[in-house]
């Protein structure tokens, strides 16, 4: 098969479009014929990436691409739960070959796929899988987002923050996002009842009193946030490097986590998108052959959400 291997931790430069072999079916896999993945551009830098689950150095090459959507092409002898020719979506394991191939393969006993969503394209579907399961755990399983309340999504025209948007707005939350000037009217058409320029406008100039932060970003950004939560208010962060944990006296904490793969989640996930309560925004679809331009600090995209390798051409 073709794929796109990784020759070194965080160089881009040294991703190639490769002839590999094809991956082993265990007896608890199932085997996807891949039509789309969705890209993390920082892939390259996670440690997780390049260990196995023992923690041991995987040996390079390694397949980038976690997020995947394609069709069941082999089921192994002790899977169960899929069936040849479902079409799947998911979030899969970070510690083995991924989805930017032909063919990979995944566990079918861990939660990571679910079917897809019907009405999705396959550059749709491969665009949910992290970025929208970080969103809802952040949201919910971390913050325990209730109606009536107010969020600050930082970044909410990124690949995270376009769904946490959606999602706190489906809440019934009172959304506010920053973003770049250019995607301000995308975001609003999102569903955020404010959005702010965070290069034109300090957010803790507008913006106070708010139950949750959800940090896509970092560093100052992260910092800057705690003057606008409410006591007893929530900060949690996804953003990398890694920010401290953080409790004051007034009750407002800071968390920050690392998203696993939930098949429940996934299925809910998959219903709103059926629905049309909520969209994936592709901003790309690249080729799988072009894919090493959509990796590293340089890769560019032409708009919010995510960038899409197109597999099989669709
Ligand atoms: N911990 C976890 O489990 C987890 C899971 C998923 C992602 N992540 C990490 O979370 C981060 C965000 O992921 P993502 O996929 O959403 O990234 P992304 O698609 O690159 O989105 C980041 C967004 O933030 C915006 N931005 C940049 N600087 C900003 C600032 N100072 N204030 C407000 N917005 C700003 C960017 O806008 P411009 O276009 O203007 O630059 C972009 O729209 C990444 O570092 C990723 O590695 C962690």
């Amino acid at each position: 098969m073709f794929a796109l291997r990784a020759y070194a931790p965080g160089e881009p430069a040294r991703l190639a479009f490769d002839e590999a072999p094809s991956p082993d079916l265990g007896p608890r896999d199932v085997l996807v014929r891949v039509h789309a993945s969705g890209v993390s551009p920082g892939e390259l830098d996670w440690p997780g990436a390049w260990l196995d689950h023992d923690a041991t150095p995987r040996v390079p090459p390694i397949v980038p691409g976690h997020e995947v959507a394609g069709v069941i092409e082999a089921v192994g002898s002790d899977a169960t739960g899929f069936a040849v020719g479902n079409e799947v979506f998911g979030y899969i394991d970070v510690h083995r070959d991924g989805a930017d191939a032909e063919y990979v393969a995944v566990r079918a006993d861990t939660g990571e796929l679910a079917p897809k969503p019907s009405r999705l394209t396959h550059p749709e579907a491969a665009a949910v899988p992290l970025s929208a399961l970080t969103a809802w755990q952040a949201l919910f399983d971390h913050a325990d987002l209730q109606p009536d309340q107010r969020v600050l999504v930082h970044g909410g025209a990124g690949g995270v923050g376009t769904f946490a948007v959606q999602f706190a707005r489906w809440r019934g939350a009172h959304v506010v996002a920053t973003s770049s000037e250019r995607d301000r009217s995308f975001v609003s058409e999102l569903g955020a009842d404010e959005v702010i320029d965070y290069r034109g406008t300090r957010f803790e100039d507008t913006v106070a009193e708010v139950d949750l932060v959800l940090d896509t970003v970092g560093g100052d950004t992260w910092s800057r946030s705690w003057d606008v939560i409410r006591p007893g208010g929530r900060l949690v962060s996804i953003a990398v490097p890694r920010p401290p944990d953080r409790d004051e006296a007034d009750g407002r904490r800071a968390v920050w986590f690392v998203v696993r793969p939930d098949v429940r989640q996934l299925v809910e996930i998959g219903r709103l998108l059926d629905a049309g309560l909520v969209r994936s925004i592709v901003s790309d679809i690249l080729p799988l052959a072009r894919g090493a331009e959509a990796y590293g600090p340089g890769a560019r995209r032409s708009g919010p959400g995510k960038v899409v390798l197109s597999v099989a051409g669709d």
